[in-house]
């Protein structure tokens, strides 16, 4: 087998191991675990941004490290472009998110569409994760232990994207994030930075369902975000600025 015949032959393995884990598919007899060892066929100097990320996705496998695990239905990994320039972080999955095994996709999720839709852009070619990858019973607040158990999950997906800059959803996200305390008001309408990546924060959709007096403020903040995105990154043709 060539080389890289043995890699498509990988990555379609990967796939379908993947896919049946996040249907709840059987382990397959360890092979999973095996196969990023295998990925020495993949040499990091040809990988291109979001590369490994598959591989990751693997080695996470059936993450048992916090209390979480016992109640969720499945971990949401995260959804969207592995290329992604904007990268999109929330708290933890709710109940629509637990049981489809995508993040952002209940009613949070629409109005997360709808603000995308605002500059220009779609879920399709964003990453969307959260800090938390298993729902917490009854969508309670995250405790420390967890997110600390879970964050380096949420670091393993940055480090393989390489967002050019990333929009963190509500406190718990821009917190864990930035690694500070700071209440969401001294935290918005500032450009801050996580290990050289630019971070946007704003209110958390679930929230403006909550308080939709925040709608306003959270436009304003999205329209700051992609002004920074044309010029850091540029690669979106000009939209029309909804009114
Ligand atoms: N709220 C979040 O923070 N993340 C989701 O995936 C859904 C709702
Ligand atoms: N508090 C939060 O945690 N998120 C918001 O979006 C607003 C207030």
């Amino acid at each position: 087998m060539t080389e890289s015949a043995a890699e498509s032959w990988m990555a379609r393995a990967e796939a379908y191991l993947a896919l049946q884990r996040d249907l709840g598919g059987p382990e397959l007899y360890g092979l999973e675990r095996a196969l990023p060892a295998l990925g020495i066929l993949r040499g990091p100097a040809s990988a291109p941004a979001g590369g490994g990320l598959e591989a990751f996705r693997l080695e996470i496998g059936d993450c048992r490290k916090c209390g979480l695990a016992a109640g969720r239905s499945r971990l949401v990994f995260g959804a969207g472009n592995p290329d992604a320039r904007l990268m999109i972080v929330g708290e933890a999955p709710g109940e629509e998110e637990d049981r489809r095994g995508e993040p952002f996709v209940g009613e949070a999720g629409r109005l997360l569409d709808s603000i995308l839709a605002a500059i220009g852009f779609n879920r399709e070619e964003v990453y969307i994760a959260n800090v938390l990858k298993c729902r917490p019973p009854r969508n309670r607040d995250p405790l420390p232990e967890e997110t600390a158990l879970c964050l380096p999950h949420l670091e393993g997906q940055i480090d393989r994207i390489r967002p050019r800059l990333i929009l963190a959803l509500g406190r718990f996200a821009a917190q864990s994030l930035l690694s500070c305390a700071d209440p969401l008001s001294r935290l918005r309408g500032a450009v801050h930075e996580r290990a050289g990546v630019p971070v946007i924060v704003t209110y958390h959709p679930a929230a403006l369902l909550r308080n939709p007096e925040w709608k306003r403020p959270t436009w304003e903040d999205v329209q700051r975000l992609r002004k920074l995105y044309d010029e850091r990154v540029g690669d979106k043709p000009a939209w029309n600025r909804p009114a």
